[in-house]
């Protein structure tokens, strides 16, 4: 029989947490609960209808949502609701697959394509409470034809379909960044040239001890925005770090999470930040989350743009090749913003 790489959550069914999966004290996440639902759903909600009929009021709500939070929401996304559900009914049916049959579809060590669990690097690294599927979408000669699945029937169809309206979003979403900084609305779309797009589906069972795991590491995305849908009666399970602490995001219905990445952090040199974040699990319920990541061709150079440079505010990160940081990013376990210090200029460099 095959032996395998993946490190399966669904096949867990005992209640005793094995140890890999238990996470260091000071690791150990804190539970959105009744208690402390005041840390619950404040991120902005940003109406893009309103942004297309020329609102400059809600520019400037986008400014200090990327500036203040690096987390919003989106609603009048244009995502039809039938499109969301069908995307993540086919996720689900896929997850409940035999392991077996998801087996076929195995993420390699070191890669992250296919079913598993990316950024995996040694047999010491504590695990996460998640099964993922993840597959690069665009440009093309990304793909591997082999990890678009055949069963559930239709969901690479699906896949397809949802990528397609969501890259569409992106481009819009980064426009409007762009005006909320106050630059040319195509500034990121001319330096992005053919733009790269992966996604990404988190399922996250429910765990008997939520407490003493996480289900996603802390990190920063390497992407230049992510967009996050979550299924519907998920549990809570995004966090954020606001202020040092670590805040629970609810989706609210009908609404797109929108989350700052590292590309645009390097561009704006630093005024919108890639905020570090994780996901946590919950005792009764599940969750799934399908993830698109938004980032430049792999053959861009990039570095912090001119106009966010001044001598208040010094040039903080270095020119490098965008296909170089992924593949540094996808290359280590997941650490916060620890994989940013690639383009980090040190103070000394500064001086
Ligand atoms: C990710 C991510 C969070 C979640 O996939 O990069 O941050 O809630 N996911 O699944
Ligand atoms: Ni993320």
């Amino acid at each position: 029989m095959k032996t395998s790489n993946i490190h399966d959550v669904q096949e867990l069914k005992n209640t005793i947490i094995p140890d890999r999966f238990v996470r260091d004290l000071h690791e150990r996440p804190l539970l959105p609960t009744f208690s402390n639902n005041n840390i619950l759903n404040q991120v902005p909600i940003i109406d893009l209808a309103k942004i297309n009929d020329g609102d400059l009021s809600e520019i400037a709500n986008l400014a200090v949502a990327c500036q203040d939070w690096g987390f919003f929401q989106v609603i009048n996304h244009g995502i039809g609701e039938k499109l969301l559900d069908n995307i993540e009914n086919k996720a689900m049916e896929f997850f409940m697959l035999p392991l077996q049959e998801k087996q076929k579809y195995e993420m390699t060590p070191g890669a992250f394509q296919g079913y598993g669990q990316a950024f995996v690097f040694s047999d010491q690294q504590k695990l996460d409470w998640c099964n993922m599927f993840a597959l690069g979408v665009d440009p093309p000669f990304i793909r591997n034809p082999n990890l678009w699945p055949t069963n559930p029937p239709n969901f690479s169809e699906t896949i397809e379909l949802y990528q397609s309206e969501i890259g569409k979003l992106c481009k819009k979403v980064l426009r409007y960044i762009a005006m909320s900084l106050n630059v040319r609305a195509e500034v990121f779309e001319e330096i992005f040239g053919e733009n790269v797009q992966a996604i990404r589906m988190n399922y996250y069972p429910p765990c008997p001890r939520p407490d003493l795991v996480l289900g996603l590491s802390p990190h920063s995305d390497g992407s230049a925005i992510t967009i996050l849908h979550q299924k519907k009666d998920s549990s809570v399970g995004l966090q954020f770090l606001k202020e040092n602490n670590w805040v629970s995001l609810q989706p609210v219905p009908n609404s797109l999470v929108v989350n700052i990445g590292d590309t645009i952090e390097v561009l704006t040199n630093g005024k919108y930040k890639s905020v570090e974040h994780r996901a946590v699990t919950n005792e009764v319920k599940d969750r799934l989350s399908i993830v698109t990541f938004y980032a430049p061709s792999y053959q861009v150079e990039l570095g912090p743009m001119s106009e966010f440079v001044n001598q208040n505010n010094p040039v903080k990160y270095r020119y490098y090749n965008h296909g170089e940081y992924s593949r540094h990013y996808v290359s280590r376990k997941l650490q916060g913003k620890r994989t940013l210090e690639f383009a980090k200029l040190t103070t000394d460099a500064m001086a």
